[in-house]
């Protein structure tokens, strides 16, 4: 109590904070014998003064220690890649067994649906029979056999974290860089990773909307987790609209499929193969992030990606036959609705956040934590910018399991979609910071 107080007056004043204050205060924060209120406090003085590089990594390395920390001993690279959340984003599903077809473990902890962003966990469970909630021995034992496995994190994986997380959520305090990076990285790094590739999105269906933001959180990522001894790089990549044509769970497990047993050249590819490629160069497993990105499309286009991926479903607990006959066993929606364009011009802008959120509405996502997913729900057929439309086009199909919720998708999605000039197109990576 009186070392919290101490950890707590030394951020006020700025004065020096040793690493054991951290750890303390994080091993505190995990048996709750760090109040709601002192928790709070740091938050707040946290997101106000600011915390040092060397407090941001103390903090970092504390919130991972405060639970279990996976170890591998393994004749492979452990490497594994995290986003920081967009729309259509199923990069994961691609990249994870495509790293594992190129030589690599890839033991990914993942997240579920946030606020407007779909989740890797959710699309997965699309799958039926599917299982996220491994224990540990079946996890290890999995990436040990199989080289890839993605499954949710363990009540006990950075349980401070979890603490602290609830309690920013309540206090005004999310917002702080500081505390995104330790909150994203001590889960991550938990995992017992050797190297990290960072997908940090920009753009108005990301957190972060514009380029400064997504540089400035790249660089306190890149630079904290290099710190706590993970080789890691970022790219920071677009997300100004959807990277794949359909959103929802179901849905963009069939974009991922159709990538899987039929590449061609896609955003999702592009991205995919830029950021594996990184990577697999981090890891010693290729010359350079270009022959890494080769290597990665070679995997896709091999179809040693899809196999890997079939694996892992099967091991997983979903069927055995899924690469083959996906598309028997993914959920549809009753209600399809196609959606024209009310006028000629360019599709010119998305707003990303409201295009999420009509997907969450549908009900393939959560407004609150209990809320079930519908798989089958969702989005398809959406154009990329620039593409010019005559009135009556179709522009989007909606995929809904009732009547009432299509159409309050159809106002939303044509609320999310500016059809008029023609736009200009935007990178699919802006550039890579390490
Ligand atoms: N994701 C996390 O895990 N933590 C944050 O603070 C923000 C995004």
């Amino acid at each position: 109590m009186s070392d919290t107080r101490a950890l707590l007056a030394a951020l006020r004043d700025g004065g020096d904070i040793a690493q054991a204050a951290f750890s303390e205060f994080a091993t505190g924060l995990a048996d709750h014998s760090v109040s709601d209120a002192q928790a709070g406090a740091f938050a707040m003085a946290a997101l106000l003064k600011g915390l040092t590089r060397e407090q941001r990594v103390a903090l970092t390395l504390a919130m991972r220690d405060s639970g279990d920390v996976l170890s591998w001993q393994l004749d492979r690279p452990v490497l594994d890649k995290h986003s920081t959340g967009g729309i259509g984003d199923c990069v994961s599903l691609l990249l994870a067994p495509a790293l594992a077809a190129c030589g690599a473990a890839v033991p990914m902890v993942s997240g579920r649906g946030l606020g407007h962003t779909g989740g890797t966990l959710d699309k997965l469970e699309a799958i039926p029979g599917f299982k996220t909630g491994l224990n540990e021995s079946e996890f290890k034992s999995i990436v040990a056999k199989s080289h890839l496995a993605i499954v949710s994190a363990s009540a006990n994986i950075a349980p401070a974290d979890k603490r602290l997380y609830a309690i920013r959520d309540v206090t005004a305090t999310v917002e702080s860089l500081d505390l995104i990076t330790a909150s994203i990285l001590s889960k991550k790094l938990a995992a017992g990773l050797g190297s990290l590739v960072l997908d940090v999105k920009t753009g108005s269906g990301a957190f972060m909307k514009t380029l400064d933001d997504s540089r400035a959180l790249a660089k306190s990522l890149v630079k904290t987790a290099n710190a706590a001894g993970c080789r890691t790089s970022a790219l920071i990549t677009d997300m100004s609209q959807p990277l794949v044509p359909s959103l929802g769970n179901a849905l963009e497990i069939a974009e991922v499929m159709r990538a899987l047993k039929d590449p061609r050249k896609t955003p999702l590819l592009d991205t995919s193969a830029a950021l594996g490629g990184v990577v697999l160069a981090d890891a010693g497993l290729s010359e350079n992030a270009q022959s890494g990105a080769e290597a990665i499309l070679t995997a896709v286009q091999s179809g040693a990606a899809a196999e890997a991926f079939g694996r892992m479903v099967h091991a997983q607990g979903g069927p055995v036959q899924f690469l083959e006959n996906w598309q028997r066993f993914l959920p549809e929606a009753n209600n399809i609705r196609e959606l024209r364009a009310p006028e000629a011009g360019y599709i010119s802008a998305y707003e990303g956040e409201r295009l999420g959120l009509a997907v969450v509405h549908l009900g393939g996502g959560r407004s609150v934590e209990t809320d079930k997913i519908d798989p089958a729900v969702g989005l398809t057929d959406l154009l990329p910018l620039g593409t010019y439309v005559n009135k009556g086009d179709p522009i989007a199909r909606i995929h809904a399991s009732r009547e009432d919720q299509a159409t309050q998708a159809a106002t939303e999605v044509f609320g999310s979609i500016t059809i008029g000039a023609k736009p200009e197109i935007p990178p699919l990576i802006y550039e890579r910071i390490s």
